[in-house]
């Protein structure tokens, strides 16, 4: 198949090595706005360069897959929609819910196959946890604890234009306690602080958060998350049930360690960031992306279940504004 690759930054970069390299793509045509970004990246991949995504079109795109900014992302859905191409979206749809709902209505009307880039969805340790609480073997889950911190701050244009970090980071969190769960999320508090740079604020965001979440069978949820992690990336999903806890995400690369054995981890290299963390998820979920563009699969990651993210990034958002709780029902 032909494919356009719509963004050349840091996870576009990533995906034009895995697209570039799946047997089943036959040419991969990268467009971004920066045009010597593109350039650059398509001839490291042995791609073709087009100047935007109706070229790409025009030249053959069987499916597209969209990595460029946050901003851009409805605009360019609504684009590929209408030429019928089946599309895969980096989180989230579109930067607000109306947004978001707008885009889902012409996806859905345009009958186009649409899968959501929320890669934790393939990460073994996320998989095993979910077959595990689905197996009975952690009794009734009641508690759930999902950490995400970044090692550093992304770059400050990137903070302006990705929706605050409940929409931006936390939104994985909540998709994987959807996926883990098999749960919906009824209500949301959530706080946030400025500890950091300067320009979080600027941007009207926060650079560390909290937000305890209660899942619609009363199990309770405690996210938390901060761009300032030296040690390395720590994404951690804790289920405890009556029978006891697993932990997605804790192994000898996991920046954590234990203050009362000295035992430390991590014994070997920490995870330095998403791409390390996540490189198998993301080429597993460009693979079935390919599966899915060619009907061999149903989607992955609907834009249902974006949708439903967002929705309690938006909760979240609201709560640390308003300083009180908020029901995903008030968003109906
Ligand atoms: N799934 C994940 O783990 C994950 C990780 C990082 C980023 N993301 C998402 O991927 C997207 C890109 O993030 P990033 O970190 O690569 O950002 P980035 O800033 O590194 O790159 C974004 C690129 O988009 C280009 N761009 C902006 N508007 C465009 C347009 N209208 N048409 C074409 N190109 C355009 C920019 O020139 C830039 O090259 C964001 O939506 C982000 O939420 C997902």
């Amino acid at each position: 198949m032909r494919i356009a690759l719509v963004g050349a930054g840091r996870i576009g970069a990533f995906h034009a090595e895995v697209l570039a390299r799946h047997p089943e793509v036959d040419e991969l045509l990268v467009t971004d706005a920066d045009r010597a970004r593109a350039a650059s990246l398509a001839d490291k991949v042995g791609a073709s360069q087009v100047p935007d995504l109706a070229a790409a079109i025009q030249a053959g795109a069987g499916a597209v897959v969209i990595a460029a900014a946050t901003a851009a992302h409805a605009e360019l859905i609504h684009t590929a929609a209408d030429a019928g191409l089946p599309i895969f979206c980096e989180k989230p749809v579109a930067i607000d819910v109306a947004a978001t709902r707008a885009v889902l209505g012409h996806v859905a009307s345009a009958a186009v196959p649409l899968q959501v880039g929320f890669q934790r969805r393939f990460d073994p340790g996320y998989l095993a946890a979910r077959d595990a609480l689905a197996g009975g073997g952690l009794g009734r889950l009641h508690t759930l604890r999902a950490v995400t911190s970044d090692p550093a701050p992304p770059h400050p244009e990137y903070v302006a234009q990705s929706g605050g970090q409940y929409r931006d980071l936390h939104i994985h969190d909540f998709d994987a306690i959807r996926f883990v769960t098999g749960r919906e999320v009824e209500t949301v508090y959530a706080v946030g602080a400025n500890i950091g740079a300067e320009f979080f604020a600027a941007a009207g965001d926060v650079d560390t958060t909290a937000a305890v979440l209660r899942l619609d069978d009363g199990a309770l949820a405690l996210v938390t998350g901060t761009r300032y992690h030296a040690a390395g990336y720590d994404v951690r999903l804790e289920l405890s049930g009556t029978g006891g806890t697993l932990v997605a995400g804790l192994s000898e690369r996991t920046p954590v360690r234990s203050a009362e054995t000295g035992i430390g981890w991590p014994s070997e290299p920490a995870y330095t960031g998403f791409l390390d963390r996540f490189a198998a998820a993301y080429q597993a979920e460009l693979a079935a992306f390919i599966d899915y563009a060619q009907g061999r699969i149903d989607s992955p990651c609907t834009g249902a279940d974006a949708l439903a993210a967002l929705l309690i990034s938006e909760a979240a958002e609201r709560s640390r504004a308003l300083d009180r709780p908020v029901r995903i029902a008030e968003f109906e």
